[in-house]
């Protein structure tokens, strides 16, 4: 069983798939701390000094290799991966895997990422609460034709971290 955790950035993947993997007795692997530990770096800290196009090149080349292990897990993905690439195509094509997405609403994922913006290079400039909405709206607009191809829909508005471990558990039945 491979259970993979797609969403917009603020959506919970980490801390849901965390929580998830504890209750599922499995292992939790983060695309993103894969790809940090890799490089020995943070993730501004590689798009800032490789760029976006590197960064992008090494998560789907983290994340192949993540398929291809036998284990079972809980995977948290980046806001990004299923995107690019044929990283979605490759999740489809992968045996056992289930996707799940974590809809999150617009103004729920403002109110998580005015606070976590610094950590996150694609929004850690944008200044004010207006730009930041503005952004994430179309941002979210233009992802969303990705994350629907997930094979289940998870709400996840103003909900616990257990509440939504609970509805993926319910709905994995
Ligand atoms: C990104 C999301 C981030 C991280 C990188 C790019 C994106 O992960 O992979 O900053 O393109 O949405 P989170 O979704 O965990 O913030």
């Amino acid at each position: 069983m491979k259970i993979i955790l797609i969403g917009y950035m603020g959506s919970g993947k980490s801390s849901v798939g965390k929580a998830l993997a504890t209750h599922l007795s499995v292992k939790f692997l983060d695309l993103d701390a894969k790809i940090c530990a890799e490089e020995n770096k943070t993730i501004p800290e590689i798009f800032s000094t490789n760029g976006e196009i590197y960064f992008r090149r090494k998560e789907a080349e983290v994340l192949k290799k993540l398929l291809e292990r036998e284990e079972s897990y809980v995977l948290s993905l980046g806001g990004g991966t299923p995107c690019y690439g044929k990283n979605m195509q490759l999740i489809k094509n992968t045996a056992s895997v289930t996707s799940i997405y974590l809809k999150t609403g617009l103004l729920q994922l403002k109110e998580r990422l005015i606070v976590e913006k610094d950590s996150r290079p694609l929004i850690q400039d944008l200044k004010t609460p207006e730009v930041l909405e503005d952004y994430i709206r179309k941002h979210l607009f233009e992802r969303t034709f990705y994350y629907n191809q997930s094979d289940l829909t998870v709400l996840t508005d103003s909900k616990s971290v257990e509440e939504v471990v609970h509805k993926v558990v319910e709905s994995l039945d």
